[in-house]
């Protein structure tokens, strides 16, 4: 056994929480529960009353975050420590919000200048571009944008634009490929021009396989256009950490923006990895959403635990995960430009937890990562809501919703609140069958078929959910929740001793995927492969079933 699940603190979080009242009792019994279980930062505020916790359920949670040297290990993080053990590397993601006048180190050297320089060069692009100063190979101005990555080099650019709508510049369209599929990309090329489009090739390694064979796909599109291979310069730029690649592969050195080893890819965006968002919203409103990121760093650096919101939301996710047997986490966001976000905190949560040994290659004996989904509100209300209300698997869900709209329209956000709120507590109250049969007095059922339809009715209740407010969407709020996620997220790893910086997994998949085409492409029928895998590669090859 691991000293985690043998921890005094451990074992009596075990106890508590199998004592603890339902959330109806504890509202009841404490009438300052919510403005005892609520904090206000950067311009986000936490309401955290409806969680299976009182007083000394905290405390617990807290001890155990002690115990697990939560402090300092927010602090190697922030000193640029290699907390990345397997891959040996500082997970610096935060200097790239960080204050030009601040001093980080990273092996030896300040990064805060090439960081700066980095925005600078963005600054400089991103005004060509949107002043129509930078021109395509017959002198027209740029009018739409493919950004071409995936996993963190698409997510993070492509969530934050749609979520960032009504900042984009008048003029200028941004499509997002990501999937080798080429359906993906001979999609978004149909009805482009050649002669306004502009390609953002964004991958870290340079390496990745479907990147590579979009942006190859994209310069053929290109050139069958009728332009050359000098007009290539005009309309592909790269981000990379591997400029030397981006070089060899044809980019032009001027339009290789760089990023960095100390950068994870699903904590990208914040670097030049941002260009799609920063040419559609412009500099300053890029600064701002860094801006928004760097206040929640600063709180989530400087508060004590009981105060700090990323960590109160990642104790409770513990909370759920190893004491109550839950295994997945849902996002609902209210608010239509924020409906990717499940998707990107799918693929930071997940990817950077979903691990099994301990940073000392320990098998864990407790659950670590949860299957994070979700979705936008009012939508799931009429779909996935009902297993949230009556189903057997806990499910504590965030609920994210901005005070104002963006799109103020008579009554639709007056709507919108009242539907997220009305869940949040009817996922805490529930029903009883008392109530459930009281609400059927005056039906004309006999008693038998009231009792039956009465308990059909019955809800739990007791239901967790976080609901986190704004008073509007904007990049700094924005940055701010994005931030408040990422530093959740290695909260709950740093507690799971596990490293949420490497992904091992799924680089067996890249390669796996690589011996496999490898196959399909020989001159013979694969044979070395286990049989499902030799005869699914062999189908394909005969391209009919
Ligand atoms: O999916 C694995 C992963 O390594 C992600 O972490 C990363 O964001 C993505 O691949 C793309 O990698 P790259 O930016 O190097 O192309």
């Amino acid at each position: 056994m691991t000293k985690l699940t043998q921890s005094t603190t451990w074992k009596a979080l075990q106890a508590h929480t199998s004592q603890l009242p339902h959330m109806r009792e504890l509202f009841a019994q404490n009438p300052q529960r919510f403005e005892q279980m609520s904090v206000k930062s950067c311009g986000l505020f936490l309401d955290y009353s409806k969680n299976r916790i009182n007083d000394d359920t905290l405390e617990l949670l807290f001890s155990l975050a002690k115990e697990a040297n939560l402090t300092d290990k927010i602090a190697a993080m922030f000193n640029g420590d290699v907390i990345n053990n397997t891959e040996h590397r500082a997970v610096l993601h935060t200097a790239l919000r960080s204050k030009a006048e601040q001093e980080i180190i990273a092996e030896g050297a300040n990064i805060v200048p090439e960081v700066q320089q980095t925005l600078a060069k963005m600054a400089e692009f991103v005004e060509s571009v949107q002043s129509g100063q930078w021109k395509g190979y017959t002198g027209k101005a740029i009018t739409d944008v493919v950004s071409i990555g995936i996993g963190g080099s698409f997510l993070g650019p492509k969530i934050v634009s749609q979520a960032l709508r009504p900042y984009w510049h008048a003029g200028l369209n941004c499509h997002f490929v990501a999937n080798v599929d080429a359906t993906s990309i001979c999609e978004k090329l149909k009805g482009l021009n050649a002669e306004t489009t502009l390609f953002v090739m964004s991958s870290k390694s340079f390496g990745t396989q479907e990147t590579l064979t979009n942006t190859l796909s994209a310069k053929e599109w290109f050139l069958a256009q009728g332009a050359t291979q000098q007009d290539i310069a005009k309309h592909f730029v790269a981000v990379t950490s591997n400029v030397t690649k981006a070089t060899e592969f044809g980019m032009d050195a001027n339009n290789i923006f760089p990023m960095w080893d100390w950068v994870g890819g699903r904590y990208s965006l914040w670097s030049a990895i941002g260009l799609p968002i920063a040419l559609l919203v412009g500099m300053d409103n890029f600064k701002a959403l860094l801006d928004g990121a760097h206040q929640m760093d600063e709180h989530f650096a400087n508060t004590p635990l009981p105060q700090n919101m990323p960590v109160i939301m990642a104790m409770l996710s513990v909370l759920y995960g190893n004491f109550h047997g839950s295994q997945s986490h849902v996002i609902l966001t209210y608010d239509h430009y924020l409906r990717g976000l499940p998707a990107y905190f799918q693929q930071l949560d997940m990817e950077s937890n979903g691990k099994s040994v301990t940073l000392d290659g320990t098998d864990v004996d407790y659950s670590t990562g949860p299957v994070i989904w979700g979705g936008e509100g009012t939508n799931g209300q009429h779909a996935y809501h009902q297993l949230l209300h009556q189903g057997t698997a806990l499910i504590p869900a965030d609920f994210i919703m901005p005070l104002q709209s963006h799109n103020p329209l008579g009554e639709h956000h007056d709507q919108l609140a009242s539907n997220c709120f009305g869940q949040t507590q009817a996922l805490m109250q529930g029903r009883t069958f008392e109530e459930a049969l009281a609400e059927l007095s005056n039906s004309k059922l006999d008693e038998p078929q009231k009792a039956l339809i009465a308990k059909h009715k019955v809800m739990s209740g007791n239901k967790p959910s976080n609901t986190l407010l704004m008073d509007k969407l904007t990049p700094t709020t924005l940055g701010a929740l994005i931030a408040l996620y990422e530093h959740r997220t290695f909260v709950q790893g740093a507690i799971w001793q596990i490293n949420s910086f490497d992904q091992w997994g799924v680089e067996l998949g890249k390669q796996l995927g690589n011996d496999v085409l490898e196959r399909i492409g020989a001159d013979q029928d694969a044979t070395e492969l286990d049989s499902s895998s030799n005869a699914l590669v062999n189908l394909y090859r005969q391209g009919k079933l």
